[in-house]
């Protein structure tokens, strides 16, 4: 956590990095200041001065603005830890994404990315887009979480405003009534929905709406659990599936793995195209699910110990790792089923660029180029937020690549691409 200090800098600021960030430096120090826009000049408050390397601070005065500065909609933002880019226009925010994804590709994979990052939805205003909200509570009113720290800060009055608004009375209601923990799920809010509905967990209980729920996409529902996981933004688990069905292009008779499969949001499509699916995952309660969504074979456990219950062969992979990522076991069992594409689903700004490299790291299976193609990520900006949350602020990134041999062997080629923003980091 946040070791608290007192020092005030004047900084300069440099470019955006992953995390809400720009890049300073103060005596031989990289700081870190959240609060600003790239070449600003502002007053900071160091926050964190643990490491003798780097700094964290927030900027507290802005000397010289940016154009893109806005006031901020939300009265918390700064305060909350939940946005990151609250005081940036929309349209910026995006150009602010690709930075960070083009660098962290660059950085970490060598890759030059030259993709931009599009809304989710037209005319996407950053506001009301969060379906799972996962709050404390402090005096018997909704709470999120401060910048990397235990405190908590409240939200206001009218609701969180990146949290969808069918879920937002809720939050207050039951807040009042003393729970210390309020999880808020929003259903119904995909493609071709009809009216939300509205499911609270009040410390683990259900106390309001349905305890599973439906999801639609596309043609397809599914049953997910209020407190299980669901991609957050309501057009993301629709565009990721378009961009994983896009990238790996499946036919009948294909033998699928979906590693991380959740409740079989990407299995169904796939099984729906024709292919045999397996899919794995760690919660048994989400597998049950999948079981009931999708035909395909399910196997409950975690995927880095139960890769050899599956099929020894695969013509097509999805990984959708939590956020600390799949890790090289795991990309080496999917390289050695030499499978024809591998879509990759990052929650992290950072992983897309992780997935090459493993992968090049791994030994390529003959006949493959591992081939970039970034997609969707980031409702509007920034929420970090939720504490608890499974898969905190979600900045869904899908990477596809391992595309059948146009190129050379073993290089990393990059495609014009598309990130499609569905998050608020
Ligand atoms: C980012 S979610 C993706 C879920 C699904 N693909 C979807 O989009 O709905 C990651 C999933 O991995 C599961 N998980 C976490 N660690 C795991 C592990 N070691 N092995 C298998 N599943 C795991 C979580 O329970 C969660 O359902």
């Amino acid at each position: 956590m946040t070791q608290q200090t007192t020092a005030t800098l004047e900084l300069d600021l440099g470019p955006v990095a992953h995390g809400g960030f720009c890049v300073a430096r103060s005596e031989g120090r990289v700081v870190f200041v959240r609060g600003g826009l790239p070449g600003e000049r502002v007053r900071a408050q160091v926050i964190d001065d643990s490491k003798a390397s780097h700094w964290f601070a927030t900027a507290t005065e802005v000397l010289d603005a940016d154009e893109h500065r806005v006031d901020p909609v939300c009265p918390v933002a700064g305060e909350c830890g939940g946005c990151d880019f609250q005081h940036v226009e929309i349209g910026f925010q995006r150009e602010l994404k690709r930075r960070v994804v083009a660098e962290q590709l660059d950085r970490i994979a060598g890759i030059d990315w030259d993709g931009v990052v599009e809304p989710a939805r037209e005319g996407e205003d950053g506001l009301g887009w969060r379906t799972r909200m996962h709050y404390r509570t402090t005096g018997g009113v909704p709470a999120l979480r401060a910048f990397r720290s235990h405190d908590l800060v409240p939200v206001p009055d009218e609701g969180c405003p990146i949290a969808h608004p069918a879920g937002r009375p809720a939050a207050g209601r039951f807040a009042a009534e003393g729970p210390e923990d309020l999880q808020v799920t929003v259903s119904g809010t995909g493609t071709d929905a009809g009216t939300p509905r509205v499911s609270v967990l009040a410390d683990g209980a259900l106390v309001e709406g349905p305890a599973t729920v439906t999801e639609t996409v596309g043609p397809l529902g599914l049953k997910v659990d209020a407190d299980g996981f669901w991609q957050v933004h309501p057009q993301a688990a629709q565009v990721l599936t378009r961009a994983v069905l896009d990238g790996l292009e499946p036919g009948p008779g294909d033998k699928a793995l979906d590693l991380y499969c959740g409740v079989g949001l990407f299995a169904a499509s796939l099984a729906r195209a024709g292919a045999r699916v397996e899919g794995v995952e760690v919660s048994r309660r989400a597998v049950g699910l999948a079981r009931r969504n999708v035909e395909g074979r399910f196997v409950a456990g975690r995927t880095e110990r139960t890769m050899r219950q599956l099929a020894r062969h695969a013509d097509l992979v999805v990984l959708d790792p939590p956020r600390k990522g799949a890790g090289r076991r795991v990309v080496a069992d999917v390289v050695g089923r030499r499978p024809r594409a591998v879509a990759h689903v990052a929650c992290d700004p950072g992983l897309p660029g992780q997935g090459p490299v493993a992968v090049r790291r791994g030994g390529l299976p003959p006949g493959l180029d591992p081939r970039l193609r970034p997609v969707p990520d980031d409702p509007p900006c920034g929420v970090r937020g939720d504490p608890g949350s499974r898969c905190p602020g979600a900045v869904t990134a899908a990477q596809l690549f391992a595309t059948p041999l146009v190129g050379t062997g073993s290089s990393i080629l990059s495609s014009p691409a598309r990130l499609v923003s569905t998050t608020n980091r």
